[in-house]
């Protein structure tokens, strides 16, 4: 199996990655080479995470922006905030005389759509748009209100998010952006779970049984399940210390940080806390619905 830092790498995802950064480093003849690579799917599957490894089993270091940094008021212009990224990366490239990539996470997160139909937010327009131009022009990428004859070093993007198809279909389609849909299949999925619970002794018997108990929940929820198992005593200091000194007990004290104890990991606890955690993302569900439903204009 692939580690690195001693995580599971999908060999599939390592696969993708790997050779979309190599070939946009190299010349190949008569070969159109995507700029960028989309990996979508589900939420909470650990893309992000698995783009960590891969960069750092690579020795690559990327330059980082998120979807939601492109929505947020005070990030200004997208656009602009793009190209600087890229640049940023490409200037990087010509004084290290290593590869980076330019990696935005999240891209169609805060790009919510308006509507099902073909409404997008304006940011989604640019963010489209500024793509398309850098994909066309990769060493050609100016900022607003400047301009630099001098071509820098084409990089790599790679973007995540939920689903891409609709959003950048013609980015899609013309070849610019190469797609990888990530969903981990049982082997990824009993990798990426064993080293979640790696300093917790459970058997290789036991993780086979807790991925098929949640076969359908994400990655993440098993980080969150792990997690969960705290709560009971975090639930007990607050207790003994009291919600009133809590704040001063962990931030301005002059006693030693609490310790907690492992709690217990057998299967039983992890099934009894992971059913506990599905009814309330059921509620959680219902709610959403509801939303849902009272949002939708009337006809
Ligand atoms: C993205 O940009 C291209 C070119 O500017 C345009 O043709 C396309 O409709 C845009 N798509 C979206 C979803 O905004
Ligand atoms: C810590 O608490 C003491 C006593 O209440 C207070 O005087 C002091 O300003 C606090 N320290 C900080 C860093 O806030």
């Amino acid at each position: 199996m692939n580690f690195c830092m001693g995580f599971y790498i999908s060999p599939r995802f390592l696969d993708k990655l790997a050779i979309h950064i190599t070939k946009n480093f190299m010349q190949l003849p008569e070969v159109n080479v995507p700029l960028i690579l989309g990996i979508h799917g589900r939420k909470g599957e650990g893309k992000s995470f698995q783009c960590e490894l891969v960069f750092e089993r690579m020795g690559i270091e990327p330059v980082c922006m998120s979807g939601g940094e492109l929505e947020s008021p005070d990030a200004g212009d997208p656009a602009r905030l793009i190209r600087m990224r890229y640049r940023e990366a490409a200037e990087l490239i010509r004084v290290r005389g290593k590869m980076c990539i330019l990696l935005i996470n999240d891209l169609d997160a805060g790009a919510g759509r308006v509507d099902a139909g073909t409404q997008y937010t304006v940011n989604t327009q640019l963010v489209n748009a500024t793509l398309m131009n850098i994909a066309d022009n990769p060493t050609n990428v100016q900022l607003p209100g400047s301009y630099d004859m001098t071509p820098i070093h084409r990089v790599p993007i790679i973007v995540t998010g939920n689903d891409f198809s609709t959003l950048y279909a013609p980015l899609v389609r013309d070849g610019r952006m190469d797609k990888f849909y990530w969903e981990p299949d049982r082997d990824d999925r009993l990798g990426i779970v064993s080293g979640i619970f790696a300093a917790d002794g459970l058997s290789n018997w036991e993780l086979e049984q807790l991925v098929d108990m949640f076969s359908d929940r994400s990655i993440d929820f098993f980080s969150a399940l792990r997690s969960r198992l705290y709560d009971e005593q975090v639930r007990q200091f607050i207790n003994q210390v009291g919600l009133e000194r809590i704040s001063m007990r962990l931030l301005n004290s002059t006693e030693a940080p609490p310790e907690f104890r492992r709690p217990n990991f057998d299967l039983q606890t992890l099934k009894h806390f992971g059913h506990l955690m599905m009814e309330e993302s059921q509620h959680l569900q219902k709610m959403r619905l509801v939303d849902e439903y009272m949002l939708k204009p009337s006809h």
